[in-house]
């Protein structure tokens, strides 16, 4: 689309253009296009404006417009009404999607739930759920995402709520997915059968499986997320509530469980295109001489390190984050109202060429100690975010996801074509749109 003027607007001399009329630019916002192209960043700069469901939305691009709204010195972008405008019925008062004094207490709460004696405790759980799950996969023709999708949902439940789901694990899956691809819904309220209210009722689901297992987790301490949110306590002994434990658990089981999927599915793909990083990777995973990675021994694996970072920095899992502001604020100089929601483009930051050489090639040796490209500016990457509402499963994260890739590597052998690329959806967070096929072979 070739909108060519420049409109003044109530946010002043920010730049942009409001679309298409009435539809403005939501096709484009619903299909993520609008969030990895470049186009805008080049025609407006680094703070622009356009229009989507008729909601004016200033967006952040490149590493100093969105550090700026990331670092919230001003504490005026805030992420709950930001947030909920895409997800907030699904994932109410999950940690992200609460503000200020109220954040930093339940983030320090949940902070129990992520110590290291605690992820080393997770870890046995994840090793044993990822083994049993990759025992099953055969040699041959094989979709890697729906595969991978399965076992992270596997993961997340067992060392999630210390339960083995079976007759509910599919189930459950649809409710997460339906939950996570509401956000994008181009029809905001609930017509039966479309995807706002598929969101709800998966909601529902839920809140259904988890308030009736309150009572026992409460009782016992055990090892699993779940029993480690109901007896976590503040600095000033505060605790969560079954409401508090029971939309964090909501949160948690969504945030982690497709962002790994997208990561270690991503990690797959280039590690087929790139058969020599794949053997590298192999090498080293046989060098720590155990099926399964041991808490001490991820340290050991930097080269499956660095494909992780640039796996992330070219699929960004989280391609952008949304805020609203709170109160009349600035952006890199720019008059910006309050009650104007901003998107911060994650992905953006890290394609741009100014700041990583040949942005599309794949690189993992960017990451490399000698070289650290990745600090040319403290937000050039940053698939985690940043700022106050940095992921808190970030250690969580990786260690899943090299635990995966780890007996990934050991089990099995895996090749796309050489003109082979992987095609993207882009319209949720994303995924790949033919559940990337590969050849495996087993080992
Ligand atoms: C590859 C894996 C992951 C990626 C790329 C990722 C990405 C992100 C991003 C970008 C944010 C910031 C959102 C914002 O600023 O609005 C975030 C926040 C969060 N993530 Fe993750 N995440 C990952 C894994 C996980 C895991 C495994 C968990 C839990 C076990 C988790 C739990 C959370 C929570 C609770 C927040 C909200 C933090 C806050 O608001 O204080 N994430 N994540």
């Amino acid at each position: 689309m070739a909108i060519e003027s420049r409109e003044a607007d109530d946010c002043g001399a920010i730049p942009g253009d409001g679309g298409l009329p009435l539809l403005g630019y939501t096709a484009q916002f619903l299909s993520g296009k609008l969030t990895i192209s470049r186009e805008r960043y080049d025609r407006y700069g680094p703070v622009s404006w356009f229009r989507v469901f008729g909601i004016k939305v200033v967006t952040a691009q490149g590493p100093d417009a969105c550090g700026e709204v990331l670092q919230n010195r001003s504490h005026a972008f805030a992420s709950g009404p930001g947030w909920s405008f895409l997800i907030g019925p699904f994932f109410q008062r999950g940690l992200m999607l609460l503000d200020f004094d109220e954040h930093h207490l339940h983030r320090r709460i949940m902070q129990q739930a992520f110590t290291s004696d605690r992820l080393a405790g997770y870890l046995e759980l994840v090793n044993s759920t990822l083994a049993a799950g990759l025992a099953g996969w055969p040699s041959g023709d094989f979709h890697v995402y729906p595969a991978i999708k399965q076992l992270t949902l596997d993961v997340a439940t067992r060392t999630f709520m210390g339960a083995q789901l079976d007759a509910d694990a599919s189930r459950l899956n649809t409710a997460f997915v339906d939950c996570v691809r509401a956000g994008t819904a181009a029809l905001r309220f609930k017509v039966p059968g479309l995807r706002w209210s598929r969101g709800l009722a998966g909601r529902k689901v839920l809140e259904d499986f988890l308030y009736p297992q309150l009572p026992a987790k409460r009782a016992d301490a055990g090892d699993d997320l779940f029993s480690a949110l109901c007896h976590a306590r503040g600095e000033g002994g505060e605790q969560f509530t079954d409401d508090d434990v029971v939309n964090h658990m909501i949160f948690l089981l969504m945030a982690a469980h497709d962002t790994s999927t997208i990561t270690i599915t991503a990690m797959a793909y280039y590690l087929a295109k790139h058969p020599e990083w794949q053997e590298r990777c192999r090498a080293e995973s046989q060098a720590v001489g155990t099926p399964t990675v041991g808490y001490a021994d991820l340290a050991k694996l930097s080269s499956l390190d660095l494909v992780m970072k640039e796996a992330m920095r070219l699929i960004t899992p989280v391609p952008g984050v949304m805020r609203k502001t709170v109160r009349d604020t600035e952006l890199l100089g720019h008059f910006i109202p309050a009650d104007t929601y901003v998107s911060v483009n994650l992905y953006g930051a890290h394609h741009l060429s100014e700041y990583w050489p040949d942005p599309e090639h794949f690189d993992p040796e960017r990451f490399a100690d000698d070289r650290r490209d990745d600090k040319v500016h403290r937000n050039a990457w940053m698939p985690f975010g940043n700022g106050v509402h940095k992921c808190i499963g970030l250690h969580f994260g990786g260690m899943e996801i090299k635990a995966a890739m780890h007996q990934l590597l050991l089990s099995y052998r895996w090749s796309v074509p050489p003109d082979y690329e992987m095609p993207i959806d882009w319209s949720s967070l994303p995924r790949p749109k033919d559940g990337l096929p590969v050849r495996l072979q087993r080992l």
